[in-house]
């Protein structure tokens, strides 16, 4: 069993994050930001996020921020890809933006310290454990996915992938030997209660969208499945009648995803399955460069809940030191924390079509030229013609 009273507690998603300021904190310091950049083009677009951070600033909304290592940079400092003493930062701030971890230098690290483990150590220990991917396409990009403009134009889905178990967690795992060869485990392990609180941070969420979730697993071959559509249903049955449910086994719902879509509204599916099916809806976009998450857990005594906000997109150290990397992703993920941890929705919302109508202006980075080729701006550009948009709409 989890924590007691974490099924009582499902997460408060939308506007309805309540804002407590502890007592002795005056409003203005009262948002604590944990800035953990990382590596590879992580530091370049969370630079950009700092000048919308400071533009808010401006506006009376600011924000009390640290910022630390993790990931392989970590490693370099500390030998480890995150040290105890950030991981006690993590849990005491009302969020954590995190730029992106990994490079093709860790690969011979052993698996134990490798740059992953430092943000897969964050999920767990803050036990974040409904990850919101969003996939929306914005208009202005509606021609740069692989897929028909018809397809994904107007598309606006939600994906919530469990975080904190699975397959990424279970035991047994690792290389053993058997007879004379290696064999290789890993367990894919779920428990009624783990099911149970992803289930209710979907049907929360569809409840403020389209009201509907389409629930994917495997019951036709794994029995982690079976319970998996079993205690959904029950959730949805006692608790949730209003929302339509709908299940359907994974490998079905990657296909249906690239067929049509715009048939879902919030999909919600296990930690192994959604970190597929996120890339995949991702790309529908057009870019990966434009998708941002919140990774959210039970609330803290404030109310606000434990988060974690962090671009889907990787390291990407092929173009990393560059200036080409689209900070986009990671500024919709700030906005993603205003909206989860701070209550400012009209604030995020702002933030949005500040993104849009830059995007409406054919501000584009490398990754958004498309075929037919252009000039790309850098990353400082897009991130300045963003705050500039943010400034026009006061
Ligand atoms: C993601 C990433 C991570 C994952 C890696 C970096 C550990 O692919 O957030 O989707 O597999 O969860
Ligand atoms: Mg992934």
């Amino acid at each position: 069993m989890n924590a007691p009273g974490l099924l009582d507690a499902p997460l408060r998603l939308g506007y309805a994050v309540a804002t407590n300021p502890a007592k002795g904190h005056s409003a203005m310091t009262d948002r604590s930001l944990l800035i953990l950049p990382g590596d590879g083009i992580g530091p370049e677009v969370m630079a950009e996020v700092r000048k919308v951070i400071d533009w808010f600033g401006t506006r009376g909304i600011s924000f009390d921020v640290s910022e630390d290592l993790v990931g392989g940079c970590a490693y370099d400092a500390h030998g480890t890809p995150l040290t105890d003493a950030t991981m006690a930062k993590a849990q005491e701030v009302d969020a954590v933006l995190l730029g992106a971890v990994g490079g093709p230098k860790y690969d011979v690290l052993d698996f134990s310290v490798k740059p992953e483990r430092g943000l897969l150590r964050l999920r767990k220990e803050m036990d974040l454990y409904a990850n919101l991917r969003p996939a929306q396409c914005f208009d202005a990009l509606a021609d740069f996915s692989s897929l028909k403009k018809d397809v994904v134009a107007g598309l606006d889905i939600m994906i919530i992938r469990e975080l904190t178990s699975g397959v990424y967690f279970g035991e047994p795992r690792g290389i053993f030997k058997e007879g004379n060869e290696r064999v290789g485990i890993n367990t894919q392990r779920y428990t009624e209660s783990e099911i149970a609180r992803v289930a209710r941070s979907a049907f929360e969420l569809a409840r403020k969208r389209g009201n509907k979730v389409c629930s994917m697993e495997k019951a036709n071959v794994m029995e982690s499945g079976v319970l998996w559509r079993d205690v959904v249903q029950e959730i949805h049955d006692a608790e949730y009648p209003d929302v339509e449910l709908s299940h359907m086994y994974a490998d079905a719902g990657a296909m249906q995803l690239t067929r049509w879509p715009k048939q879902f509204d919030v999909i919600v599916t296990d930690n192994l399955f959604g970190d597929l099916l996120s890339d995949l809806a991702a790309m529908l976009t057009g870019s990966l460069g434009m998708l941002p998450s919140a990774s959210l857990g039970a609330p803290m005594e404030n109310g606000r809940p434990k988060a974690l906000y962090e671009p889907v997109h990787g390291s990407a150290p092929d173009i990393a030191g560059q200036g080409r990397a689209n900070p986009i992703a990671c500024i919709l993920s700030f906005a993603m924390a205003l909206r989860y941890s701070f209550d400012l929705g009209a604030e995020a919302e702002r933030l949005e079509h500040a993104v849009n109508a830059v995007l409406a202006d054919g501000v584009r980075t490398a990754d958004l030229m498309g075929p037919e080729g252009g000039a790309p701006v850098s990353t400082a550009t897009m991130g300045d013609a963003i705050v500039a948009k943010l400034a026009a709409s006061v």
